[in-house]
């Protein structure tokens, strides 16, 4: 007997899990270092610029074949009746199994942070270096992490995902508004907020551009069928893009507040000379630690505890999401059981992050995994996945997805689910500006930096 698909309970539970699916360690940790590294404020404001603009249609696409399929990515194409675009589908499910194998590293030393410092060992910010090596450790944080996503997900969508979110997210902003009204208060704050958010126009170049996009389509977590996978859950009734503009919204909301978060802090530290601090994957880890620690020793150690708890509920949205679409695919297509589907990929994508885990200096191997054309130093295991499964993988996925709704299964489809949640779409502005942009912008944008990225990635070639 076919039993009836599990729907989300309301379009807050969608909005809640899919924002948690977007906002991550994407929005926190990576969103502020590439402001450092891109020119800071004229790097947000491409930002901002590019999550509207071009990544906003495509998740509404996303969504919308979601919710007309009701299916995972592999059997939504199918369902349409475009069997052959089956492909999209896997590659779809290959980039997301790339990303959690990982992130859940990534997710598991911000996990790891909020126990340092609820500890009070603010050294742990000059013992990055050594905090990652420790394979016992941040072996034991990794497991921890996956468990805790996979017991989510084997709740299934509305008892799992959507009640841990709903917690999670409001959580978390109320968080982060804590955080941000302490920050703002620190010394030199100010010099923080200057150098996020005024803009030095000279500042904006070609690969300003490049990182904003390719922040943004990772941020709002598209390109993968994750919100394809999340869209089948989502009722007929609801109101696909008022939806996915509050998702866009809240992801780039929370990001922004992350960058007025962490500045003063840096500002603070560095005693208002924020260009003085490296940028880099140890951005907030190295530096964070050291500002709590000079707030004083017992504020200091709940703010900072508070951050990265605050980082791995993040974190841990966004692993669910991530791991929700081979689950779904599994339950769907190959019909197993959602309990033990979870487990066995869980375990697998675990497996296979391993070598992330070991690749910051412990295994040789793996910490010199691959010497790029043209690189004059080699790039670990950890960022060579990272490469592959979002950098190339990410923009591929959406080109292609554009591409195959606007000339292959045609816009007046797209279009028709549209209406059904939001009856007068039709003749509105929002609709010709989808229509155009998942005709031409997405596809063009999308397929230009698919094809930078592989020459620049991998053929050592700098266009910047
Ligand atoms: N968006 C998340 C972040 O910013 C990461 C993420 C979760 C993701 N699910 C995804 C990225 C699916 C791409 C596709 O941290």
């Amino acid at each position: 007997m076919a039993s009836e698909r599990s729907k989300f309970s309301s379009k807050f539970g969608f909005i809640a899990a899919a924002a948690g699916s977007a906002v991550g360690l994407g929005n926190i940790w990576k969103f502020p270092f590439e402001v450092a590294n891109g020119g800071g404020a004229a790097f947000v404001i491409m930002y901002l610029l590019f999550c509207f603009l071009l990544c906003f249609p495509v998740m509404v696409t996303e969504i919308a074949i979601g919710r007309k399929t009701q299916k995972n990515p592999v059997g939504a194409f199918v369902a349409l009746g475009f069997p052959k675009w089956k492909f999209l589908g896997i590659l779809g499910i290959i980039a997301g199994i790339l990303i959690l194998s990982f992130y859940n590293v990534v997710a598991g030393w911000a996990f790891g942070y909020f126990i340092q410092l609820a500890l009070g060992n603010f050294e742990i910010g000059n013992q990055f270096g050594e905090f990652v090596n420790n394979i016992g450790r941040v072996g034991l944080y990794g497991i921890i992490f996956m468990l805790s996503t996979a017991y989510v997900v084997s709740r299934g969508i509305s008892g799992g995902i959507e009640k841990a979110s709903k917690l999670l997210m409001p959580t978390l902003v109320v968080m982060m508004v804590i955080l941000v009204i302490y920050s703002l208060t620190l010394p030199h704050a100010f010099e923080g907020i200057a150098y996020y958010l005024i803009p030095q126009f000279s500042e904006i170049n070609f690969k300003v551009v490049y990182n904003a996009l390719g922040q943004a389509f990772f941020s709002l977590s598209l390109g993968m069928g994750a919100l394809i996978t999340y869209g089948s859950y989502v009722s007929k009734k609801d109101n696909i893009v008022s939806s996915a503009a509050l998702i866009t919204l809240s992801d780039a909301g929370i990001a922004f507040l992350a960058g007025l978060m962490i500045f003063p802090f840096v500002a603070y530290l560095s005693n208002g000379d924020v260009e003085s601090i490296q940028g880099g994957a140890g951005f907030i880890f190295e530096v964070l630690p050291s500002a709590f620690e000079s707030i004083g020793p017992i504020i200091g150690r709940i703010i900072g505890a508070l951050f990265f708890l605050l980082l791995s509920f993040a974190a841990l949205t966004s692993t669910i999401s991530l791991l929700e679409v081979p689950v779904t695919y599994a339950v769907d297509e190959l019909k197993v059981n959602r309990k033990y589907a979870v487990w066995i990929i869980a375990l697998f994508i675990f497996m296979l992050g391993v070598p992330s885990l070991i690749s910051n200096g412990d295994s040789h191997f793996f910490t010199n995994f691959v010497t790029y054309l043209g690189a004059d130093k080699a790039t670990n295991f950890m960022d060579f996945v990272g490469h592959i499964g979002s950098d190339t993988m990410l923009p591929f996925g959406g080109f292609l997805i554009t591409i195959f709704t606007a000339y292959i299964w045609k816009k007046h489809n797209l279009n028709k689910e549209i209406e059904i949640g939001y009856p007068g779409f039709k003749g509105t502005l929002i609709e010709k500006y989808i229509d155009f942009a998942i005709s031409y912008l997405c596809p063009v944008v999308l397929g230009i930096i698919f094809i930078l990225t592989l020459l620049n990635r991998f053929f050592g070639v700098d266009m910047f």
